[in-house]
């Protein structure tokens, strides 16, 4: 179908409101089911959903103060909730193979024993994420702390979640899922409405920015070329804001930008582009901000958001290889360091409390890929030999990595113990093996 660009206005995933609530915690229920949503004008695509909403609404947790989620199946396929960015006790982190059966209900406990960030959940079943996100499952889940909220950045209305995906519809509105399909998903969705327009007011906003595809890697600018600032990735703040004119997200990873539209008269119309890796042409385009008043704005964004702790000096240094089968031959498999991923094999023992340099290469001559870890927030070492540039100079969960690129990540284990994964978050290629487990004792 031909979707027209800019035609629909963008809406905000609504907060979900706890079920009830203790002097320490936070109870919510959520069940997974599908739903019809209009998302390709004139007709109904089934979607599946948290709680029948697409995406999912945003759970706001404090730092401190615990969330439990109940999560009822009832979908008709195995599912398994993750948490993303959160260091969570190994039975709450979502793992491939500890899913929730059709008809079944789970309780995940998140601690939120961490720092604000702007973390998301989705769908981890095994050989099944890649489907299920791709979806409908997925959410947001905005960690917030003191130290973030007494900051004067802009909030309330003026502070956005922009959750991109892509995706193909046929003339029916049906979501097409096919594996490694990037090149024919032709059609952006934000906050699940393909190319919106969003209603501004000529001030400052905070744009909470999440890549939530199975496979797209995006380099997000502004039509006019102009500048935002970047105040926080997957980790959280930045320790200062850095002016710059583009935002590269691959998959799974997040960036926090305040936009200023008071430099434009009211009336303008600003396209957020995407020349990101190559696509279909629609996907060149991402949304459109059309600045229709204007707005009084105390906020502002300071010189110094937050204090990063100095990381431990590490004792251990690891390599991991990234590499994919880029011949197109049926049955092509991904790998690290050589191996495909089985859940009941150990890749990686590291003792508690001890801290690593990993050092992680994509071998591949043309497929990107990136490196995600659970349970930790690591530190970017290095990028191809260099300091990395300001935007992943804070804490992060997911590393982009195209091809042939190495990178080196400090990472220290100090929080809980057990199973955890790590791997490249193109979903499709975790399916194909690129996932790796690594056990903290
Ligand atoms: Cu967002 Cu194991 O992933
Ligand atoms: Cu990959």
């Amino acid at each position: 179908p031909v979707i027209p660009q800019f035609a629909v206005p963008m809406t905000v995933p609504p907060v979900l409101a706890p079920s009830s609530s203790s002097t320490t915690t936070d109870y919510y229920t959520v069940t997974m089911k599908k739903a019809l949503k209009e998302i390709v004008p004139g007709t109904l695509t089934e979607v599946w959903t948290y709680n029948g909403q697409y995406p999912g609404p945003t759970i706001k947790a404090r730092s401190g103060r615990r969330v439990v989620i109940k999560q009822i199946n009832n979908l008709d396929m195995p599912t398994s909730v993750h948490l993303h960015g959160a260091k969570v006790p190994v039975d709450s982190d979502g793992s491939p193979m500890d899913t929730i059966a059709p008809g079944a209900a789970r309780t995940y406990t998140y601690p939120n024993d961490q720092a604000a960030a702007p973390l998301w959940f989705h769908d981890h079943a095994h050989h099944m994420e890649s489907e299920h996100v791709y979806r409908g499952l997925s959410a947001t889940y905005q960690l917030s702390d003191d130290a973030e909220r007494s900051l004067p950045l802009p909030s309330g209305s003026y502070d956005v979640p922009l959750i991109l995906r892509d995706g193909r519809f046929d003339e029916a509105g049906r979501l097409i899922y096919e594996m490694e399909d990037f090149l024919n998903r032709n059609t952006i969705l934000v906050n699940g409405r393909p190319w919106p327009y969003f209603q501004v007011a000529a001030r400052k906003y905070r744009f909470r920015i999440l890549n939530s595809t199975n496979n797209r890697f995006f380099n997000l600018q502004l039509a006019d070329g102009t500048s935002f600032v970047q105040i926080g990735s997957d980790g959280g703040l930045l320790e200062k804001p850095y002016s710059t004119t583009s935002v590269w997200l691959s998959p799974g990873e997040r960036a926090d930008v305040v936009l200023d539209f008071s430099r434009y008269a009211v009336g303008t119309q600003l396209v957020l582009k995407n020349v990101g890796l190559p696509g279909p042409p629609e996907t060149n385009q991402v949304m459109r901000f059309d600045v229709v008043r204007t707005a009084s704005d105390y906020s502002s964004v300071p010189d110094r958001l937050r204090t990063l702790p100095t990381p431990p000096v590490a004792t251990v240094n690891r390599s991991f290889t990234l590499r994919m089968d880029e011949d197109g031959r049926p049955g092509a498999a991904a790998y690290i360091n050589d191996q495909t991923y089985d859940p009941n094999r150990i890749d990686t023992r590291i003792t508690w409390g001890s801290t690593e340099v990993w050092t992680v290469t994509n071998a591949n001559q043309l497929a990107p890929h990136n490196f995600h870890l659970h349970l930790v927030q690591f530190r970017i070492l290095e990028r191809n030999g260099k300091a990395p540039q300001p935007g992943e100079a804070g804490l992060k969960d997911t590393v982009s990595l195209l091809a042939g690129e190495t990178v080196k990540l400090l990472v220290t284990f100090n929080s809980y113990r057990g199973i955890y994964l790590y791997h490249c978050h193109i979903f499709d290629h975790g399916a194909m093996g690129m996932m790796g487990t690594m056990e903290i004792v």
